[in-house]
């Protein structure tokens, strides 16, 4: 018997289709503007309801060139990844069985489908069997999670309750960070109560990675309960910390060393590049994201943390009418949220599908294909390289040929540029500011993207430098 569902469904696969097969001649940035797109969905909300498989194709027409192309391999922007096959399936079925993952008790094989990617995962990283995980919405809540649990073991090593307390005339802990730290630690730190004025910020090495005199520096400064934050790959020029001399060092200080590994962290699964992870096992927790590198569908982020009881400590709940998973593992003692998605089955269905060669052949193309797009780029007359290429990460600039331009001038010209580029559709790049210049991040993580890709964003960046 057909569900009332299906009609609906069957309009999915079919619209779906559409977008995924024409990836490769669609525009590649979004090219409906903001009014265009207010107009088109902000329709009356009517008293009387749409019909399911209206609303579907009402909402793929509405949205029409208001999505980029990001699916795609020519999507060179920030970090947003892709979605292997088997992990978007997974997710359409995850809405589809719509269990709440919170509890073993509402979704058991959601429970225990997380229960293996966590264990694969740990496996994967080099991480302490015993250490415990939560699947988050992105690397933002794994470092609040982790950052918890840090707050929880720092505060109770000096003799304070924090769950029970709070901060309220806590201890001042200070959290020892780089200068070109990403955003959402900031916010992990704000969100978790420690303030601004907690960020110790050390200046880092030209090249980008934190120096171990400078950490030294920094922990002989101060004192207290104290938490560090080490970086597994920038987002200018992929630069990882070397954590066989750093985490020694802040250990030795009593810290506990809390490591970004957004994207990074998955260089540990290449053979190849495994080696700028060495050392980094021996942190107390790390964060990183499956929506970015694993190539899985918004939003799967992880956080794991080598003192599992403070990581309940920080997370556990329990009120009369939930039922604890006994044996199981019930999510909701590692995690931030309540009632959430079963983030599980598209991590697992991306590891499935991958394998360890496929992963580690995943994480090197897209190191490569940086590196060509990088080095391809800056070969091109008014074009030069000025960070990276690092992993799977580069940043070019274009500079103004006037005789005299300044790096104002440069800057201009860089984005006028990007602009052009992502204009004419071809590739989508984004801009940033690395040591004050600002320039075009390059930056693979598309499982889809391959070297006719490549070879046709720098054809088309030659193009528009000769325009
Ligand atoms: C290095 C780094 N850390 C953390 C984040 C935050 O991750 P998410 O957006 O998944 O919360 C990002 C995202 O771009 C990142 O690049």
């Amino acid at each position: 018997m057909t569900d009332a569902t299906t009609p609906a469904l069957e309009r999915a696969l079919h619209h779906a289709r559409a977008h995924l097969e024409t990836l490769d001649t669609q525009p590649v940035a979004a090219r409906a503007d903001l009014a265009t797109l207010r107009a088109r969905l902000g329709v009356p909300w009517t008293d009387a309801g749409v019909p399911a498989v209206q609303v579907v194709d009402d909402l793929v027409a509405a949205t029409a060139g208001g999505h980029h192309a990001s699916a795609g391999g020519r999507f060179f922007g920030w970090v947003i990844g892709g979605a292997l096959p088997a992990a978007l399936a997974a997710d359409w079925l995850t809405s589809t069985w719509d269990q709440n993952a919170g509890l073993y008790a509402c979704g058991p094989a959601a429970a225990v489908t997380e229960e293996v990617c966590g264990a694969w995962l740990k496996d994967l990283f080099d991480l302490p069997a015993h250490a415990s995980f939560a699947l988050t919405t992105g690397c933002q809540l794994a470092h609040v999670t982790a950052l918890a649990a840090a707050r929880h073991a720092v505060l109770e090593a000096a003799g304070w309750d924090v769950e029970q307390e709070g901060l309220f005339g806590a201890p001042r802990v200070r959290i020892i960070v780089n200068e070109d730290r990403h955003g959402s630690v900031d916010r992990a730190v704000r969100q978790l109560g420690f303030g601004r004025a907690s960020l110790q910020i050390v200046p880092l090495d030209p090249d980008g990675r934190l120096g171990a005199a400078s950490l030294a520096q920094a922990l002989a400064v101060g004192s207290g309960p104290t938490i560090v934050v080490l970086q597994a790959g920038d987002l200018h020029l992929g630069a990882c910390d070397d954590y066989e001399a750093l985490i020694p060092l802040a250990k030795a200080a009593g810290a506990w060393v809390h490591v970004d590994g957004a994207f990074g962290l998955w260089a540990k699964a290449s053979p190849r590049r495994a080696h700028l992870m060495r050392g980094i096992e021996a942190a107390d927790s790390w964060a990183t994201d499956g929506h970015k590198w694993l190539n899985v569908p918004y939003d799967s982020g992880l956080a794991f943390v080598r003192d599992a009881a403070a990581h309940l400590a920080a997370m556990t709940l329990s009120a009369s009418y939930l039922a604890p998973g006994g044996d199981a593992r019930d999510q909701i003692d590692f995690t931030p949220e309540f009632s959430r998605r079963a983030r599980g089955f598209a991590i697992y269905a991306a590891l499935r599908e991958l394998g360890r060669s496929g992963l580690a052949d995943l994480i090197d193309r897209c190191c490569d294909h940086a590196a060509a797009l990088a080095h391809g780029i800056a070969a091109l007359p008014g074009a030069e390289l000025i960070a990276g290429p690092g992993l799977n990460q580069a940043m070019v600039r274009f500079r103004d040929p006037r005789e005299g331009a300044g790096e104002a001038d440069h800057a201009l010209r860089t984005n006028a540029v990007i602009a052009a580029i992502n204009a004419g559709g071809e590739a989508f790049f984004s801009p940033s500011v690395w040591r004050g210049r600002r320039g075009m991040r390059i930056s693979v993580s598309n499982w889809r993207t391959d070297e006719r890709d490549v070879a046709r964003a720098v054809e088309t960046v030659r193009g528009v430098l000769a325009a």
